[in-house]
């Protein structure tokens, strides 16, 4: 009998269809128009929270850790056997999450650690065999939609805990050479762990009721060592997700962007684009994740720390280039939000309380107005009322250059007080004719106890 190297026995199985990829499966179609309106509640939900959530949050310093020091899984261990988030009650980070104005949250069943929030039946690497023995994630989902909140999972496609997940270059266990990493991946077979991914976003979106977002994390097919599309089986798997969830919302990184239907939004990270998102010059849909100080899950000793007001103009410049933000919270390992946190969300909560109108349902302003100095501006197309965000509050007067005919009615929207507009500035030495076009906002020469004050226009 011919000797056949192992490539080519595989090769001659995979025409005979035995063994190797499955052809793959159909992607949903749908029109722009059907999109749109799939995603609709949650381009005019604008806002959202990002959890963190794991064992990494038991060594706090960045969910990275077990990569960034090289830990192996013994090394790792610790905070395995010790994890037990004994103060953990979901319905409390709801309320914050609400009161807040977030409308939807996306919480991670599994990040790259490899452990699962979630009762999964295909590992024991999970919540349920920790000391505080509970599936935390149907907690989660229950406590979250009690509190009017669409809810969304995050599944890290890497993992580094499944003994056969091949290692990469993002691999707690990365090595040097190519020599290296053949040595390290002997009695590793990917193809067992594609399967395992895939019963587990099975059993995420069966398991747990109508799933509105799910975030597969993450490809990185560039390079060598890396992962892609074929690692994850991507295609077949998104279109198991669509089938068993039709209306779910599906992240941009499986690798994916240059297949029709392979994603539904851009998702900068940690990073403010400078306009709308585009695909081929097209407008797209898109949503910045962001931290409220660098690292994901919860970091004790980082100290930089974004304050509200930053926060509030990520929130705002983000509606007015057309996009969402999903802001991140990292629980601690007790299941609290630590205090730096609460104080924000709290501060955010308060603006959101009076001002959220320019927010939800909101998007980019029409070129036809052009952006007033130290401003931002947001549009809601329903109602046709402009919101000019006061980013520094102005000396009394602020002139809205090209306006003049188009409002009827100015008041600041916190408390609903008229804002006189004219056509002209003047003061008893001077008077200076409006240029033609310009339209006169005076204002409060006392910055009122917001935030970021808003001008609400109702444009003619
Ligand atoms: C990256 C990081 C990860 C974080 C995520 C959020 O992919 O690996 O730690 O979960 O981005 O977008």
């Amino acid at each position: 009998m011919p000797r056949l190297c192992l490539s080519s026995v595989l090769l001659l199985a995979a025409f005979a269809g035995l063994v190797g990829p499955t052809a793959t499966a159909q992607l949903p179609t749908e029109t722009r128009a059907e999109k749109e309106a799939r995603l609709r509640w949650w381009t005019e939900a604008r806002f959202g929270m990002f959890i963190h959530w794991g064992l990494y949050a038991q060594a706090a310093r960045h969910e990275w850790v077990k990569k960034h020091e090289r830990l192996t899984d013994e090394q790792y261990q610790p905070y395995f056997d010790h994890f037990e988030p004994d103060l953990y009650d979901p319905r409390a980070w709801a309320r914050m999450a609400r009161q807040a104005g977030m409308k939807y949250a996306v919480i991670t069943a599994k990040h790259h650690e490899g452990f699962c929030l979630f009762d999964s039946r295909f590992t024991d690497y999970k919540a349920t065999n920790t000391p505080i023995r509970r599936d935390l994630l149907r907690e989660w989902v229950d406590a979250f939609r009690a509190e009017g909140l669409r809810v969304g999972f995050y599944y890290s496609l890497l993992d580094w805990h499944h003994p056969h997940y091949t290692v990469d270059r993002n691999h707690p266990q990365s090595a040097q050479s190519a020599a290296d990493y053949d040595r390290l991946n002997q009695g590793r077979d990917m193809a067992i762990y594609r399967q395992y991914l895939r019963d587990q976003v099975r059993e995420l979106l069966t398991g747990y009721g109508k799933i509105d977002i799910i975030w597969l994390d993450y490809s990185f097919p560039s390079g060598a060592h890396g992962k892609g599309r074929q690692d994850w089986d991507s295609e077949n798997l998104l279109a198991m997700v669509r089938e068993l969830q039709p209306g779910i919302i599906v992240n941009d990184r499986l690798d994916l962007l240059d297949v029709e239907g392979g994603w539904d939004f851009r998702s900068p990270e940690q990073f403010k684009p400078r306009e709308w998102v585009t695909m081929n010059g097209v407008r797209v849909p898109w949503e910045t994740c962001q931290t409220f100080s660098g690292s994901w899950g919860y970091y004790r000793d980082e100290m930089t720390w974004k304050d509200p007001k930053q926060l509030l103009v990520l929130l705002i410049e983000t509606v007015s280039k057309g996009g969402n933000l999903l802001l991140n919270v990292g629980p601690t390992a007790r299941g609290t939000f630590d205090q730096r946190a609460q104080d924000r969300l709290q501060a955010i909560g308060q603006w959101m309380a009076v001002n959220s109108r320019s927010i939800y349902g909101c998007t980019a302003a029409p070129d036809e107005f052009p952006v007033p100095e130290q401003s931002l501006l947001t549009f809601d197309p329903d109602t046709r009322r402009l919101y000019v965000h006061l980013l520094d509050w102005p000396m009394g007067q602020l002139v809205m250059p090209g306006y003049a005919g188009k409002v009827q009615y100015a008041q600041l929207l916190h408390d609903a007080s008229e804002v006189k507009i004219s056509t002209s500035r003047t003061t008893i030495w001077m008077s200076e004719a409006a240029k033609e076009g310009d339209l006169v906002l005076t204002l409060p020469m006392v910055k009122p106890e917001v935030e970021i004050p808003v001008v609400e226009l109702f444009l003619q």
